[in-house]
């Protein structure tokens, strides 16, 4: 194994794939402990859980959310609540330097001034995947999605407007994060079956936070 396995290669680095979608390399390294540490926060208070899909299914990765908003789905479909389903609770507020970290990546990527109300938390273990999706259960289409990727490395699912439009296959790392909005804000996406080694700081997982402005 040589030493610099889990180095992000490209930090500092930005690929654009579309006209309004960009991969930031490495722009969650800095401030990164924080960032993790404040995930740990969050899943303390509200653990993650597979939820039900309206069709009946177990979703395949692991799902919790902080911030006023968060992403629910059960046998009566898909949507936003305030409070959490399991726990009865509100979602735990959204930590300061999640808040900051989406501000900031949204800001890079050309979108000032985005307030997100919803972050969700997507735990992957080893060989969970994320079928083709659109973000469409949001309020507000005009702000961005920001996604940040932590941990295991994973193969991101970039598609096109339409379910059968073809995929372009991202590389995703520790500390990468993705923005899309504007004319990509609908793009089909999903996450390849994660594999491979387990990151030092993370362990045996993949760890995804999703930001959207979704009331
Ligand atoms: C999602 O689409 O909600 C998650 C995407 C990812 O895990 O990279
Ligand atoms: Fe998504």
């Amino acid at each position: 194994m040589s030493f610099d396995l889990f180095a992000n290669h490209n930090a500092g680095e930005r690929e654009a794939i579309g006209p309004a979608a960009v991969v930031l390399r490495g722009f969650a390294l800095t401030g990164v402990a924080d960032v993790l540490a404040a995930i740990d926060t969050v899943v303390r208070c509200a653990p993650p859980r597979h939820m039900i899909t309206p069709g009946g299914h177990a979703m395949s990765a692991a799902l919790t959310n902080c911030g006023p908003l968060g992403w629910a789905s059960d046998r009566r479909g898909y949507r936003y609540t305030g409070i959490d389903p399991q726990s009865g609770l509100p979602w735990p507020p959204m930590p300061p330097a999640l808040t900051a970290l989406a501000a900031s990546a949204a800001e890079a990527a050309g979108f000032p001034h985005f307030a997100p109300d919803a972050c969700l938390v997507n735990h992957y273990a080893p060989g969970t995947r994320m079928g083709l999706h659109q973000d469409r259960d949001e309020q507000d289409l005009d702000a961005p999605i920001v996604s940040v990727s932590l941990g295991m490395t994973a193969t991101f699912l970039f598609g096109g407007l339409r379910r059968t439009d073809p995929s372009v296959r991202i590389r995703l790392e520790h500390g990468d994060v993705v923005v899309w909005g504007g004319p990509d804000r609908l793009r089909f996406h999903g996450v390849a079956p994660v594999r491979g080694h387990a990151h030092p700081l993370v362990g045996e997982r993949r760890i995804n936070l999703t930001f959207r402005k979704a009331g």
